[in-house]
């Protein structure tokens, strides 16, 4: 039985990542951060693990539950866009860059080391849900600018977990889920998030179509750094 965890499973991309991983007949470890979600999670047939990546200390407790164990793929999902207004001409005010930095590229960077022995014996994939926001090549505006930032910073960190753990046989790649409809997304977004997972969940299977390094969207298509 293959294993998968999913760091940010309590709504919107993850939960959905959950519920196709599990729907498939895979093992899924889900993190959570409140009862209500341990609950609902343990109730789709998760293994649940409490984790606010933001918390050494959580994260410490995480890593001795997951000691030993065998991940075929992990999805580090985990994230906030932060203020809606931030722009070149309304910077962020210092919380809202701490609470963004801290979330999207600080906490990936914390996991790593407790992420790539337990992806490693099963030469699994490591699969950071980046955005296209984080492209500096396709960028044509400063809105959302904060969040940009944090999602270019998350792109450099795949980028360096690529260096450093492909001679280990593990695959990193960064995936843009497309503009899709969650908390963070809105409404209006084009897609919903069963087209998405399934999309990012063929991309994560498929080794030799989308090798390790690379930056793809849902549908597979190669986007520029
Ligand atoms: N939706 C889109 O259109 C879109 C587009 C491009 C990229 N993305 C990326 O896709 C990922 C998921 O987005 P989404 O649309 O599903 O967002 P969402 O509906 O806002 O869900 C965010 C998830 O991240 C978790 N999270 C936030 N801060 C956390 C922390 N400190 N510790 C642990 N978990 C934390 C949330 O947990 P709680 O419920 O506990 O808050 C929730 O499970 C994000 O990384 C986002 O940047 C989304």
């Amino acid at each position: 039985m293959s294993t998968a965890l999913v760091i940010g499973a309590s709504r919107g991309l993850g939960l959905e990542f959950v519920r196709q991983y599990l729907g498939d007949g895979w093992k899924v470890y889900a993190t959570h951060r409140s009862e209500p979600d341990r609950i609902r999670l343990r109730d789709l047939g998760a293994q649940t693990l409490d984790l606010d990546v933001l918390d050494p200390q959580r994260m410490a407790a995480f890593a001795w539950q997951l000691d030993g164990e065998r991940l075929d793929a992990v999805i580090l999902n985990a994230g906030v866009y932060g203020p809606r207004n931030s722009t070149l001409h309304q910077p962020p005010a210092t919380e809202d860059f701490d609470l963004v930095m801290r979330t999207n590229a600080l906490a990936p960077m914390r996991l790593l080391p407790v992420l790539a022995p337990l992806v490693g014996p099963a030469r699994g994939t490591l699969a950071f849900i980046s955005s296209r926001m984080g492209s500096i090549s396709a960028t044509g505006t400063s809105h959302g600018m904060l969040y940009r930032i944090s999602k270019a910073a998350e792109n450099m960190v795949a980028k360096l977990a690529h260096v450093e753990l492909s001679s280990l046989g593990v695959r990193v790649l960064a995936l843009h889920p497309g503009w899709v409809r969650t908390d963070m997304g809105g409404p209006n977004a084009e897609i919903d998030v069963a087209a998405s997972i399934f999309g990012m969940r063929r991309v994560i299977a498929d080794a030799t179509a989308y090798p390790g390094g690379g930056f793809y969207d849902y549908r597979g298509q190669s986007l520029a750094w």
